[in-house]
């Protein structure tokens, strides 16, 4: 298979580029022709961004699977679709190619249809990272169910929550999960978050670390034994371009987190538009993306991406620290990789491991490495350039969003040049802008502001599940005609884009998207607690640490800090627990009731000569108080 949309030289991209803006619909019917396509679209583009209401390859039908399967099976059946790589590096490693990948898809959609699961039902998965989570996925693609990955961090509370919104008849789930030293039982977590959703008639079970589980009669069922015994093919389902192919939740700065919406046609044209792009992916090579399924980077670069270009795509099931912290190269060195995608946080931990780890080994298979989920430091840049590439390869820094889809901005692979911290240029179709908070776009290079988009492009976020007001209020209605991304740029003096972090109440801990929102609800659900604030401060390998301040009934009574903790845990999971928590007899507050967030952030960085303006504060002593209390771990 050969990339006709691959841009080789830098006078490519910015021919694209500038084809993309001039004529996008154009640009883009020409490389969704490459895909199959059941009926051919009428209209490309139909779009405006105040409802916000976006269709890309109107009339058009498909199915997902067929992009990412049969039509690879037809012209390379033999070539490796998935490799697997256990938590545990002695147990024996999965390999399937395109035609094993097929089949097993094609059983799965039996097992699930024969749960009367249909077109446009929603499934919930809260899996572990084995192949199988991966079938699942494209199982419910081909059957036209709109999956719903939830990340295996998530807390019983937090899958009710999405099982509800979501509507979902049915949920795919293991045992338990093996992750490092530990493993994690996520069929006890799904009973219990069932407990609150009479809906679910399904719950089908993956047999993987064996733990004791309970199997509700007429609910549950264990994934082998539903599976038939002969295999037997099963014809994709017809989707409209439009329809749904997944939801995946996120926390925005506001509420419980929303379902993003992603529909069949657009996303898998930019999923693998972008993939071949930015990584130059060439037939033969060696995918690994060392994220998770639950996050938007595992659905697009672990899954659609990949296979929909025929790639081998490889998955790893544990942690970048276990059995020691040499084992993202050991799976580099031993399966040959091309390409390693990850995240800013890993890289700043494994640097924290020493440089022994990578220096261990050539790691001669690489080609290209990539970073994504938040803005990499120079020193971690360097770091991943020296010890791992060994001086020789180039980075991509990935900006984007669950909302996106799919890569927005980023140098491509040897193609257009990199930047240390900078993502760099818009991939072509993409036209970002730059806006001061009253929404006036700045011009020029040399620049910093809030980063938005004029136009559409195919990846986007079409609603938020079961509310469309929400997906207008939170993206389009702060710059009216404009999607906000919801973070601050620069723009340099030769026009390249540096992603300096969220403007809005969202933390990124560790490369994952937490509302300060969500976690202070958690918290005064504590009978104890009267009121909390969360702010971000920087941390050395999370990118950001979670600060809470927290004013208590009592504050003389026993440290709650505890009990705090496993409030937060429950409610939304421990990938959400703060750092810090301070006790505090109050927060500074305007006149009109609003915190101040701005000089708690300041307080929490240590930056206490900066408060700025407190001479607005219902009670300016509080701060004096807040500093004198601060937490100092
Ligand atoms: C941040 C992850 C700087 C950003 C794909 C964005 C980045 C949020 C980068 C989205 C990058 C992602 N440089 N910041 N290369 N990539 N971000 O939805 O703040 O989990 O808004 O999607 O991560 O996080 P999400």
């Amino acid at each position: 298979m050969s990339y006709t949309y691959q841009v080789q030289t830098a006078a490519d991209y910015e021919a694209a580029y500038a084809h993309a803006t001039e004529n996008p619909e154009a640009f883009w019917a020409e490389i969704a022709a490459t895909f199959r396509w059941k009926k051919p679209w009428k209209t490309v583009l139909n779009w405006e961004f105040r409802s916000p209401s976006v269709r890309w390859f109107d009339g058009g039908t498909l199915n997902m699977t067929e992009n990412a399967l049969d039509r690879h099976v037809e012209a390379h059946p033999d070539r490796v679709a998935l490799l697997w790589e256990p938590n545990d590096p002695g147990e024996a490693t999965v390999s399937w190619t395109y035609k094993d990948l097929l089949e097993r898809v094609e059983a799965y959609c039996h097992v699930l249809v024969a749960r009367g699961i249909q077109k446009g039902d929603r499934v919930c998965i809260y899996m572990g990272m084995i192949p199988e989570l991966a079938v699942a996925v494209l199982a419910c693609a081909r059957i036209g169910a709109v999956h719903s990955v939830i990340f295996g961090g998530f807390s019983a509370e937090s899958i009710a929550d999405r099982v509800l919104d979501a509507q979902a008849s049915a949920i795919i789930t293991c045992d338990g999960a093996f992750r490092g030293a530990k493993t994690i039982p996520l069929k006890s977590v799904v009973d219990q978050a069932l407990s609150s959703c009479p809906e679910v008639h399904t719950v089908v079970v993956h047999q993987r670390t064996r733990e004791q589980v309970d199997m509700m009669e007429g609910r549950d069922v264990w994934y082998h034994e539903a599976l038939p015994v002969d295999l037997k093919p099963f014809p994709a389902v017809e989707m409209e371009a439009e329809d749904l192919l997944f939801i995946l939740y996120t926390s925005g700065s506001t509420g419980k987190p929303k379902g993003v919406v992603h529909t069949c046609g657009g996303y898998m044209v930019w999923a693998t538009y972008t993939f071949v792009n930015v990584f130059q992916y060439q037939p033969g090579q060696i995918h690994f993306c060392t994220a998770d399924i639950g996050w938007i980077t595992g659905h697009s670069y672990i899954v659609y991406g990949p296979l929909c270009a025929g790639a081998t795509t490889l998955l790893f099931e544990g942690i970048p620290t276990y059995p020691d912290c040499g084992r993202f190269w050991q799976i580099t060195e031993k399966h040959h990789v091309d390409i390693l995608y990850t995240a800013p946080t890993a890289i700043r931990s494994l640097m924290a491991a020493g440089p022994e780890f990578p220096d261990a080994y050539p790691m001669s298979s690489l080609k290209v490495l990539g970073t994504v989920g938040e803005p990499i430091n120079a020193e971690a840049w360097h770091w991943y350039d020296q010890h791992v590439g060994k001086g020789r390869i180039p980075i991509v820094d990935t900006w984007w969003q669950t909302e996106t889809g799919g890569i927005m901005i980023s140098n491509l692979a040897g193609v257009t040049e990199a930047k240390p911290t900078y993502a760099t240029r818009p991939l072509p179709g993409i036209q970002p802008l730059l806006v001061d908070e009253h929404g006036a776009e700045i011009h020029g290079n040399g620049v910093s502001g809030n980063l938005c988009m004029r136009y559409p492009w195919p990846g986007m976020i079409r609603t938020t599940y079961g509310d469309h007001d929400r997906c207008r209020q939170a993206y389009f209605s702060t710059y009216p005609g404009l999607y906000f991304t919801g973070d601050g740029c620069i723009r340099d003096e030769e026009g390249l884009y540096r992603i300096t972090g969220r403007v809005d109440d969202v933390l990124n801990v560790s490369g994952h998207r937490i509302g300060t929102a969500e976690v202070e609800n958690a918290i005064n659900m504590h009978p104890q607690v009267v009121e909390s604030a969360i702010v971000g401060y920087p941390h050395d390998i999370k990118g950001q640490g979670i600060y809470a301040y927290v004013i208590l009934h009592s504050p003389e009574k026993e440290d709650l800090r505890v009990e705090i903790l496993a409030e937060v845990v429950k409610h939304i999971g421990a990938i959400a627990k703060p750092d810090k928590i301070q006790f505090v007899p109050g927060l500074p507050k305007t006149r009109s009731g609003k915190i101040m967030r701005r000089i708690l952030r300041k307080i929490a960085e240590g930056e206490l000569q900066q408060l700025g303006d407190t001479t607005t504060l219902l009670d300016p002593a509080v701060v004096q108080a807040i500093i004198s209390g601060r937490a100092s771990e």
